[in-house]
């Protein structure tokens, strides 16, 4: 039989949602690696990247304790020894969470490349929390004929409904409670009938909240990263900032069923 590697790639600061990952991971493989490293190519702010947390000997226990097998954390020059070719994320890397973060999904194909390249995984687990990412590298993945298998792990949310993310540690009590107006605003929309009422909807609830700065709203086609023209494969994407700290969130559409009318 072929050995399977299943591979966590991740920047730390692991929670609940990593865990999830490896979980998953352990269905796929029971050689799982969880790669530690906070890439800069994909941050645009210095003033991010300095404030991203780092803890690595806290996550390499957690990592171990929920089953991976062995964790990897690189330093800068290991994963860019020399000058860097970029990879061309194309036009999608450009919107939404690419439009006002020049070169980020350049910067995760990148490392993600490389990550692969030293891991030599065949099943790599990414979260749907950063649909976007999730969809550039299956894109890639497919483009350039990789035999990576891309398994995609639905998000985590904490009890009262905030998707689980590092940043959120940044977060006051009293921010947490503004922040909640994105999966309010995913929720209302997601069950809206059509995917005009869906974006109308977004819209309304997320402007209700003053404190939320929104970047984008959004209902997208998931096979094409268009703006969606039907419920089917429809799912709404939310950033924006709450007391400067940057959240995304996302949510697929529930398509609505129609009651069968049997004709007397
Ligand atoms: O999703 C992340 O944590 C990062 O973008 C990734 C995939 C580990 C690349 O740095």
């Amino acid at each position: 039989m072929t050995h399977t590697r299943a591979f966590v790639p991740t920047m730390g600061a692991l929670h609940a949602g990593h865990l999830s990952l490896i979980d998953i991971a352990k269905q796929y493989s029971s050689d799982v690696v969880v790669s530690i490293f906070v890439n800069p190519l994909q941050f645009e702010d210095p003033d991010d990247l300095a404030k991203y947390p780092r803890t690595l000997e806290s996550d390499s226990e957690r990592a171990l304790g929920a089953g991976a097998s062995e964790i990897w954390a690189p330093t800068e020059k290991d994963i860019y020894p020399d000058e860097v070719q970029l990879i061309d994320a194309g036009a999608i890397g450009k919107k939404y969470e690419g439009a006002g973060r020049e070169g980020h999904f350049d910067g995760v194909l990148t490392v993600v490349d490389r990550l692969f390249k030293h891991v030599q995984p065949t099943h790599a687990i990414f979260g749907e929390k950063d649909f976007q990412q999730l969809f550039i590298i299956k894109k890639w993945v497919r483009k350039s004929e990789s035999p990576i298998e891309i398994i995609s792990a639905p998000i985590i949310r904490d009890v009262d409904g905030l998707a689980l993310s590092s940043r959120n540690t940044r977060l006051s009590a009293e921010d947490r409670k503004y922040a909640l107006i994105i999966s309010r605003a995913l929720r209302q929309a997601t069950h809206e009938r059509s995917v005009e009422s869906a974006r109308d909807r977004l819209h309304d609830v997320l402007a209700s909240e003053p404190s939320f700065e929104l970047d984008y709203a959004e209902i997208i086609n998931e096979d094409n990263f268009e703006p969606a023209t039907s419920a089917r494969k429809a799912r709404a994407l939310v950033a924006g900032w709450v007391n400067g700290v940057r959240l995304l969130d996302n949510m697929q559409m529930s398509v609505p069923t129609f009651p069968t009318v049997v004709a007397p």
